[in-house]
């Protein structure tokens, strides 16, 4: 009998949705039949690049005509809502994008529509597939940090405000480099401290460089639409969980530092870690100790990109199990959802706990 392939569809065909195709034709048990985009021109590349035939300018028509199986939603934050519960409903698995959404409500119908409907739903995490968070994952279920006390995180560029896409305009992505950066260290940090319960958060965020013309300052991606900026540069916050565990978290597209930071460390009552480099820190044998792994897989972006992909479609049609579900997601939503919040009534903490 010919194997099942998975008829697949992306919503949203722009710059991450190239590299979602990239991972996925290596798959002879995927199909890649559609797309849905407003701007033609990344359709038609795409297309030619990777000989997908149907073609889109309303997700819904694609997911009326197709008989899709699985789609990729790779549109703007505030567009991760409507194409994800529409596919949903039309019978589709879905690969969300980070952040799951622009909002936590937005993400709590994304999470309700995907049980409703017996379909499944992953969030586009990954970094939880990088080696380095997998090792310090297994370390903490193995007892060696004890009960994490305290995690501190950081996604910090020195000038790094994206001048393509929409990555300045709130009303289009929910936040700034808080929503589209810190996301990433955020969720990894929280999945390797065990993913608990984010109960209150409380931020402060500024606004002093990504609004102003981007000329006078030699840097990378010069250019940015500093007229339609409307969100931070920088984000500095705290969220408390149910554990006891606190986390500080920073972020910024633009700040006064020495260099770009990407990072997280774990204190722990037992042992510490950090991610970069992947060390864990202990007492034995009488001394304080440093560890690290003697090898680990490939840590680079594409490794990573390519096992969250494969995760997906081997979740999908050979029911694997996923470790980066839409509640997971969902976790991290509202951990941001309180942040922006809070930062926007004046800094006080926010209840974010699950209803
Ligand atoms: N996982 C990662 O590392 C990673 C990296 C980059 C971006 N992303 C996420 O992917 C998403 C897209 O980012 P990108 O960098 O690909 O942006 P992009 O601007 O390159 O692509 C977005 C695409 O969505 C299309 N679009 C806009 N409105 C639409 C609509 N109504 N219907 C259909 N298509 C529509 C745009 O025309 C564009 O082609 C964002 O949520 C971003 O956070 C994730």
């Amino acid at each position: 009998m010919p194997q099942k392939k998975l008829r697949y569809g992306f919503i949203g065909a722009g710059g991450i949705a190239g590299a979602h195709m990239r991972n996925l034709a290596r798959r002879d048990d995927v199909e890649m039949v559609a797309m849905a985009d407003v701007a033609e021109p990344s359709m038609q590349r795409h297309g030619e690049q990777f000989g997908i035939k149907g073609r889109y300018a309303d997700w819904n028509e694609m997911l009326a005509a197709e008989d899709l199986d699985a789609v990729s939603v790779c549109t703007p934050n505030k567009l991760h809502e409507a194409p994800t519960i529409d596919a949903l409903n039309a019978g589709c698995h879905v690969l969300c994008e980070k952040p799951l959404a622009h909002s936590a409500a937005a993400g709590e119908r994304m999470v309700a529509t995907a049980r409703e409907a017996s379909r499944k739903l992953c969030i586009a995490f990954q970094y939880r597939f990088n080696p380095r968070t997998q090792f310090l994952r297994r370390a903490f279920e193995d007892g060696a940090l004890g009960n994490i006390l305290y995690a501190r995180v950081r996604a910090l560029r020195r000038r790094g405000i994206p001048n393509w896409g929409v990555f300045g305009r709130k009303e289009l992505q929910g936040g700034g480099p808080l929503i589209d950066i810190g996301v990433h260290v955020l969720e990894m940090a929280h999945y390797a401290m065990g993913s608990p319960e984010p109960v209150s958060a409380a931020a402060d965020t500024f606004t002093y460089i990504g609004d102003k013309p981007s000329e006078e300052i030699e840097s990378a991606w010069k250019g940015w639409d500093y007229k339609t900026y409307t969100v931070e540069d920088l984000a500095v916050g705290r969220i408390r969980f149910a554990n006891g565990a606190v986390a500080h978290v920073e972020a910024a597209f633009a700040a006064h530092i020495d260099k770009d930071d990407w990072n997280f460390e774990l204190f722990g009552d037992k042992g510490g870690a950090s991610w970069n480099p992947p060390r864990i820190f202990t007492d034995e044998h009488g001394h304080m100790m440093d560890k690290s792994p003697g090898w680990l897989p490939n840590t680079a972006f594409d490794g990573m990109f390519t096992r969250k992909m494969m995760s997906f479609v081997d979740h999908c049609l050979y029911d694997k199990p996923t470790i980066a579900p839409g509640e997971d997601g969902l976790a991290v939503q509202r951990m941001l959802d309180g942040l922006y919040r809070s930062a926007e009534s004046g800094g006080a903490e926010v209840n974010i706990r699950a209803d």
